[in-house]
């Protein structure tokens, strides 16, 4: 049996908590038998031990996991104000062994609590857990990285990203470095473009108070899919760990700049009106509950990005994701160069020498090829090799929680990641404000304003 590690989580009363987070930790216990828990919540609401511990108990149903609860049964809620002094030491109080803080609130209210636990007396091996976002720009990221850092020291501060728990996300290590057949022409003399899309159908689900201020830019392209460009985009690392890999990652990062340091002509954003998803009638998100049409907030956005290496120079990287979208679709798409000469007689001739899709979800893998053959032998056509990976994306949570509570940061943003993240979408951020990229329409259900490529 392992040594019990608590998990306190901060803002437990939350949705993130009952939605994500607990399902996870349900899943994790099914997976994990010898892992031992003790898990205390803290929240703003005046939920009592009963009420905590039926929410505990139907989120490990929702993953099936009804019989671990016994394996946290002497769970415990507190009401608490997690920025007074006095509340926070009470939580705090007792506890020895390992200790994970999650913090599962917004970012404002994290730092407060932050600058409150600075001064308290914590477990030698405390790890910090914090979600997106990390701040509110470049420098609110330095900020709170530099109060993290007089609490604990980086090696303990987990910044959660659950897309860097994602298995087909952690699968482009072995598909990138694993294969003769592609790991050579993973560089810009045999790349054409690199799209990261994560369109979904999904719209506010009630978040408005979140996501009006954050918009599709914050909430997934500063926030995830530049994570997923540095996996795509970065060197080799010499190892897995917290080290390489992170080092690998935010050399990546570092070397991305918004393509052609022209934020007006490499972004695009978009703002769904009234529409239909699978029979759903979905308002206008400017009337959706709680949105302030006047915020110009964006719910599909699109940035092009360069990333400044020898390898990838004049490869453009586009990100882009959105709500309220006819499907979910969500993948990594590495289009080929055209090869130099095809041989005449075949017919045909392919726009790309071929297309690599990594689907996010579902996980899967597929290879588009150029191929003849068939009832015109000569004739070039397109043929896809196809394979599913992997399943639910629950477990990308799960396996971050994991690493998180062995106290191993691999899969945790570095400090600087999240910095430099933000700094790339700064000039987008500016120019948005500026008013100089217009805020399209697109109906919800569609598939995003009609002369917006889908592909590249
Ligand atoms: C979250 C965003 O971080 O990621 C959500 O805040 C988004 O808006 C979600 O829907 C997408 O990830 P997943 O794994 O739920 O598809």
């Amino acid at each position: 049996m392992q040594n019990a590690t608590t998990l306190l989580i901060l803002g437990a009363s939350g949705d993130l908590t009952s939605r994500l987070l607990l399902p996870a930790i349900g899943q994790l216990l099914e997976r994990e038998p010898e892992r031992r828990l003790m898990l205390h919540g803290a929240g703003s609401d005046a939920w009592t031990d009963r009420r905590w511990k039926q929410t505990v108990r139907e989120a490990f149903a929702s993953t099936e996991s009804d019989d671990q609860f016994d394996r946290v049964a002497d769970t415990t809620y507190t009401k608490a104000d997690v920025t007074d002094r006095d509340a926070l030491a009470g939580l705090l109080k007792g506890i020895t062994g390992s200790l994970v803080i999650y913090f599962a609130l917004p970012p404002a209210v994290t730092a407060a609590a932050c600058a409150v636990l600075r001064d308290l007396k914590l477990p030698d091996d405390t790890v910090l857990a914090l979600e997106k976002p990390f701040g509110g720009d470049e420098q609110g990221a330095r900020d709170l990285n530099a109060l993290l850092l007089q609490i604990v020291p980086e090696n303990r501060i987990f910044r959660v990203d659950h897309f860097l728990g994602r298995s087909t996300l952690l699968n482009i290590l072995g598909v990138r470095f694993a294969n003769r057949l592609i790991e050579p022409v993973w560089s810009a003399d045999h790349v054409q473009s690199v799209l990261i899309r994560y369109d979904e159908s999904l719209a506010l689900e009630g978040r408005a108070r979140y996501y009006d201020k954050a918009g599709a830019l914050i909430d997934m392209i500063q926030s995830h899919l530049l994570q997923v460009l540095a996996v795509v985009a970065m060197e080799e690392p010499v190892d897995l760990d917290e080290i390489d890999l992170r080092d690998a990652k935010s050399a990546a990062l570092r070397a991305t700049r918004i393509w052609d340091d022209n934020a007006v002509r490499s972004s695009r954003r978009a703002r769904y009106t009234a529409g239909t998803i699978d029979g759903r009638k979905l308002p206008s998100y400017v009337d959706e509950d709680g949105v302030d049409p006047d915020r110009e907030t964006e719910t599909l956005a699109e940035i092009v990005c360069e990333v400044r290496t020898s390898r990838w120079a004049g490869v453009p990287f586009t990100l882009r994701s959105g709500k309220a979208l006819r499907d979910k679709t969500a993948e990594i798409v590495v289009t080929f160069r055209p090869v130099r000469h095809i041989p005449d007689g075949l017919t045909g001739q392919p726009a790309d020498g071929g297309v690599l899709r990594l689907g996010l979800s579902p996980d899967r893998i597929e290879l588009e090829l150029n191929i003849n053959g068939g009832d015109d032998p000569f004739a070039l056509r397109r043929q896809t090799l196809s394979t599913r990976i992997g399943k639910s994306t629950l477990q990308a949570y799960t396996e971050v929680l994991s690493q998180l509570l062995d106290g191993d940061v691999a899969l945790s943003v570095r400090a600087d990641a999240a910095e430099e993240c933000w700094r790339i979408i700064q000039p987008v951020r500016d120019a948005w404000a500026r008013r100089e990229v217009p805020l399209e329409d697109y109906a919800a259900g569609s598939r995003g304003p009609a002369d917006w490529a889908t592909s590249h």
